[in-house]
This record gives C-alpha cells, sequence and structure tokens, in this order.
C-alpha cells in the first residue's frame, strides 16, 4: 500500500513544540505516513533545543537564520527555498502552523506549486491588522491558502467560517501545544537549581518578546519588574531572556546583575514546563504560555493589550493588564495582595485542548488521502 506523503514544515520555537507531537504520531503510523519534516530554521539555537527534545531529525534543513533579520529576507527565502524541497519531496499535503513568518511563506508555497496545505492552529484572530505584527496578517494568509484548516477551539470554528473561504474542510481538533505539554510534563522532572532561584520567595516567572513590545514597552515592562522587587522583599523574577537583539539588549541593561532577577537564556522546554508549574505568577506576551499556564493552574497576566487566544481570559485564568508601567504594578500587586483574587486565577482549565489533537489531525489526514 503506498503512504500518505505529508510534509511537515515550521522554523520557529513555538512551531516545533506545537508540531512536534504531531511529527510523533504520523511517525508511530509509519504503515499509513511517510513523514517528511522541513525546518526552515528561521530560529537556530531555540529550534535546535526543541528538535533535540522530541528526537526529530529533519530531511531538510533550509537554514535561513541571520542576526536581526527581517522580515523581507525570512519571507523571500522560505518562499524560494520551499519551492525545491516541495518538487523533490512530493507531498499529498504540506502542514504548515500557526502565524509565522515561516507558517505564510510555507503556505504560500504550497499554494503556487498547486499542493494542498493543511494549517494547524487555523482561525485565531484579534481583526486588528497591526496588533499583533505581523502575526495577524500572516495567519490570515495562511488560512486564505489552506485547504484543511485544524482549529482548536469553538472561537477559532467561527472565525474560519466568518471568512468564508472556498475549498476548505474545517475541524475542531483542540490545540497540538496541549498535547505537547501533557507529554512534557508527565515524562520529565527538569533541575532548575542552575537558576539559583530563593525556595524561600516567590517566583515570577516573565517572557516576552513581540515586536509590538519593542522599544519603549519593554523598557516600561522591565521598569515594573525593578519597582516590583523593591516594594515587595519576599518575590524573585526569572526571566528566560528570548534571543533576539531587540529584546536583548533593553532587559540586559535594565535588569542585569539586579537583586532577586535572575535573567537566563532560553529554556529547554522540558525545564520550562517544570518552571512554569513552579511559579507563583506568569507575566508573558507570548501565544504559547498564555495556552500552557492555564491547564497548570497559574494565574497569566498579559502583557499586551489584546489576545487571539480570548478563551482563558473569558474564564478568568488570564488577564490583559497592557505595557503600562504602572497597570503591570498594580495588577501583580493586586495577586501578591489579595488571596481571593489569586485563588480565582489558579483554577486550573483547559479550554485549548485535551492532549489528543495530534491524533484527531492525523484521523482525519488518513482518512482525506486514503490511499489503495
Ligand atoms: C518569531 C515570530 C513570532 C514568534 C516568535 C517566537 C515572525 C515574524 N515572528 O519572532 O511570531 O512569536 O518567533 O519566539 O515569524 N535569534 C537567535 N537565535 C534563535 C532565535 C532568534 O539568535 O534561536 C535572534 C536572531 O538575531 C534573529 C532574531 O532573534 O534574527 C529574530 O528572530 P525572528 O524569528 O525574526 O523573530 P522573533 O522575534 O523570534
Ligand atoms: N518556551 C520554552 N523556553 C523558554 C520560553 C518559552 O520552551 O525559555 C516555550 C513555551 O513553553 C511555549 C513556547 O516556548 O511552548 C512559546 O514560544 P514563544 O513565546 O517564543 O512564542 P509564541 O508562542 O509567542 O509565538
Amino acid at each position: 500500500m503506498s503512504k500518505i506523503r505529508v510534509l511537515t514544515v515550521f522554523g520557529t520555537r513555538p512551531e516545533a513544540i506545537k508540531m512536534a507531537p504531531l511529527v510523533k504520531e504520523f511517525e508511530k503510523r509509519s504503515d499509513k505516513f511517510k513523514s517528511i519534516v522541513c525546518v526552515t530554521a528561521q530560529h537556530r539555537q531555540m529550534l535546535d533545543q526543541v528538535l533535540k527534545l522530541f528526537d526529530i531529525k529533519p530531511d531538510f534543513d533550509l537554514n535561513i537564520m541571520k542576526p536581526n533579520q527581517d522580515l523581507w529576507t525570512i519571507t523571500a527565502e522560505v518562499l524560494m527555498l520551499m519551492k525545491d524541497v516541495i518538487e523533490t519531496s512530493k507531498p499529498d499535503i504540506v502542514l504548515v502552523h500557526g502565524d509565522t513568518t515561516t507558517s505564510m511563506a510555507a503556505a504560500l508555497s504550497a499554494f503556487y506549486a498547486k499542493v494542498p496545505a493543511g494549517h494547524v492552529e487555523a482561525g485565531l484572530r484579534t481583526f486588528d491588522k497591526y496588533y499583533p505584527f505581523p502575526e495577524e496578517i500572516n495567519r490570515v494568509f495562511a488560512d486564505a491558502v489552506c485547504s484543511y484548516h485544524f482549529a482548536p477551539t469553538e472561537t477559532s470554528i467561527d472565525n474560519l467560517k466568518k471568512s468564508a473561504i472556498s475549498d476548505t474542510h474545517i475541524y475542531k481538533t483542540g490545540n497540538t501545544v496541549i498535547d505537547a505539554l501533557l507529554h512534557t510534563v508527565e515524562n520529565n522532572k527538569s533541575d532548575l537549581s542552575y537558576i539559583g532561584l530563593n525556595p524561600d520567595l516567590k517566583t515570577i516567572l516573565l517572557t516576552s518578546h513581540r515586536r509590538e513590545n519593542f522599544g519603549e514597552p519593554i523598557k516600561n515592562i522591565c521598569k515594573a519588574v525593578l519597582e516590583l522587587t523593591e516594594k515587595n522583599q519576599d518575590i524573585q523574577f526569572v526571566y528566560p531572556v528570548h534571543l533576539n537583539p531587540n529584546v536583548q539588549q533593553p532587559v540586559r541593561e535594565l535588569l542585569e546583575g539586579k537583586e532577586r532577577i535572575h535573567l537566563i537564556d532560553p529554556m529547554e522546554y522540558a525545564p520550562f514546563s517544570t518552571l512554569m508549574k513552579e511559579s507563583h505568577i506568569i507575566m508573558t506576551d507570548s501565544g504559547g504560555v498564555q495556552e500552557e499556564a492555564p491547564s497548570l493552574g497559574k494565574p497569566v497576566l498579559v502583557l499586551r493589550s489584546t489576545t487571539e487566544r480570548p478563551e482563558a481570559v473569558e474564564y478568568g485564568t488570564v488577564k490583559l493588564v497592557g505595557t503600562d508601567k504602572d497597570n503591570i504594578v498594580k495588577e501583580v500587586q493586586n495577586l501578591l495582595d489579595n488571596d481571593e483574587e489569586y485563588k480565582k486565577m489558579s483554577e486550573a482549565i483547559n479550554p485549548y485542548g485535551d492532549g489528543l489533537a495530534s491524533r484527531r489531525i492525523a484521523d482525519i489526514l488518513e482518512k482525506e488521502f486514503k490511499k489503495d
């Protein structure tokens, strides 16, 4: 029996984390699928960390990352280089993920080659063209050119239906991030002692890397961290600093060497999941962290003014606090001082998935691309 040839394409850390469970599922079903993996390496070190953890050896590595790269070069290189990859690997379907420039350009490349593409984590929207930038348009674009849409929630299904794209197949599958998280939390007990955290203090985990937060907003976030640390002797911050120079430079300038503020390198996914579990509060502008933290029962303060992931905000475990320094200080202080409020936000909920999304997607592809 000939196999379904699936070309899975990803390039950054979050895409890798969210596509890894799917690649593993295709490998498990090797009697039905020929799994072909292409990494663009839009990220290098942060991607390789994930490939190592999930033991994925790509068939194609486009190795495109350059220091301080821009959107034009990422788009052009992925679009061009994917042409050869598709021609060589002859997939029945190309799978892309989410809202990165890798995903948008790889989906377009598949469309030009007239190979059907599937969008994993389809249908997320803020309906604001510039926020987040360029992710909102990347995902609208990927949804438009893909024929198969694997939507995580009802909200994302509704968003896709509103877009009224022809030739489309929409499925609710849950988000593969929960597959990755449950697998990782279950199988790993990471040692965090290298960070040097004080076990008697409350830990606040911080991540921030969004383009809209470059410049003043990221400086405001750092100033809020300084003020909170000064006001509260019983807290400590830990911040795995994204490798983007636009993040590294201001963060190191404002926070390096300060007492009870631990700036560390981007963490491997397993220890990072452990750290999320052990934190008291999480402050982030990350999409993935917004999805993972609620299922670990951690209150999340989102350093943005809108989100394409409204589900946990509606449940009350995630709150949008923006990037105004005084507002961040007020909201964190409220969680530190008000036990009732803290308890309300710490309820473990799982609006984004149940750990079975990859299985559902593989089932759908088996049916849709059945071969004799
Ligand atoms: C990208 C995605 C963003 C996603 C984020 C996840 C786009 C336009 N942006 O943003 O949607 O939320 O990844 O983290 O697709 N760098 C390294 N090593 C790495 C990774 C990055 O040195 O492993 C540095 C490089 O200097 C690189 C820069 O960071 O040029 C920016 O990387 P890029 O992928 O362009 O942007 P991100 O902000 O990471
Ligand atoms: N993450 C990680 N190590 C870190 C910080 C984050 O493994 O030091 C994981 C996190 O658990 C989530 C993903 O990276 O699964 C999110 O990536 P990022 O915040 O870079 O991108 P976004 O989700 O905002 O696109």
